[in-house]
C-alpha cells in the first residue's frame, strides 16, 4: 500500500511567540499534519507545551494535529489531549507500564493511536501492537530537541517496519521524526516511510520560505 508522503512540520521549531500565525502559515504552505511535540522535562530533558496550548491552537487550522507525547506517566494525560483536539496521539512504550492498554485507551477516545520507537528500541515491541495501531513513528534522533543529526541506523528499522506493515495488511502510517532534510527525507522514503516530521527544515528562512521548504522535503 503506497501512500503519498505526508509532511508534518514540528511546531517545536516555530516562533513560540506567534504559534497561531505560524500554524496558519504552514497550513497555507502545504503541510499535511501539524506535529506537536509535548515534553515534560522528565521523560525527555526539555519542556514544551501542554493540552491548554493545543486547545488554543486548534482553531488555527483544520489539518490533523499529530501529537507526539514525550511524557511519563503518559496515561494520566490522554483524555486531556484528546479533548484539546488531537487527531493522532503517539506514545512511547517506555512512558507507562502497559503500552497495549495505553493504545486501547487512545482508540476508545475515538482518536488515531501511534506508537513511537526510540533509536535503541527494537522493532519487536510492535509484534503485539501492529494489529491495533494506526501509526508507527520511528525516532531518527533521540527525543528532546530539534536540530539534531539523522541517525542512519534507523533506515534498516524503517525497512523492517515497512515489511511488518505490509505483512499485517492493515492501513498503518510509517512516520519518521528527527534530522529530516531534503537528503534524509529521500533516504527515509526509499526505506519505506510515508510520513515525515520536520522542524528545522520546515521553519528555516521564515514564512516566505515555508512552501519551498515543504516542497523540497517531498522531493519536488
Ligand atoms: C524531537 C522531536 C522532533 C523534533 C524534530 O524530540 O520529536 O519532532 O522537533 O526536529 P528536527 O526536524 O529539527 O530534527
Ligand atoms: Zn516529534
Amino acid at each position: 500500500m503506497t501512500k503519498p508522503v505526508r509532511i508534518a512540520p514540528s511546531i517545536l521549531s516555530a516562533d513560540f511567540a506567534k504559534l497561531g500565525e505560524e500554524i496558519r502559515a504552514i497550513d497555507a504552505a502545504g503541510a499535511d499534519w501539524i506535529h506537536v511535540d509535548v515534553m515534560d522535562g522528565h521523560f525527555v530533558p526539555n519542556i514544551t507545551i501542554g493540552p491548554a496550548v493545543v486547545k488554543a491552537l486548534r482553531p488555527y487550522t483544520a489539518k490533523p494535529f499529530d501529537v507526539h507525547l514525550m511524557i511519563s506517566p503518559v496515561d494520566l494525560y490522554l483524555d486531556a489531549f484528546a479533548e484539546a483536539g488531537a487527531d493522532t496521539i503517539t506514545v512511547h512504550p517506555e512512558a507507562g507500564p502497559h503500552v497495549h492498554r495505553t493504545i486501547q485507551h487512545i482508540k476508545s477516545l475515538g482518536k488515531r493511536a501511534g506508537v513511537v520507537l526510540n533509536p535503541a528500541t527494537p522493532v519487536d515491541v510492535l509484534d503485539y501492537l501492529i494489529d491495533l495501531v494506526d501509526l508507527v513513528l520511528v525516532m531518527s534522533v533521540n527525543p528532546g530537541f530539534g536540530g539534531q543529526s539523522f541517525i542512519d541506523s534507523q533506515l534498516r528499522k524503517i525497512a523492517a517496519i515497512r515489511a511488518m506493515i505490509e505483512a499485517s495488511g492493515r492501513d498503518i502510517d510509517l512516520e519518521v521524526d528527527g534530522g529530516i532534510d531534503r537528503q534524509t527525507a529521500r533516504l527515509a522514503i526509499d526505506a519505506g516511510a510515508d510520513a515525515l516530521v520536520a522542524g528545522t527544515a520546515t521553519f528555516r528562512g521564515g514564512p516566505e520560505a515555508y512552501a519551498a521548504n515543504i516542497r523540497a522535503l517531498r522531493g519536488e
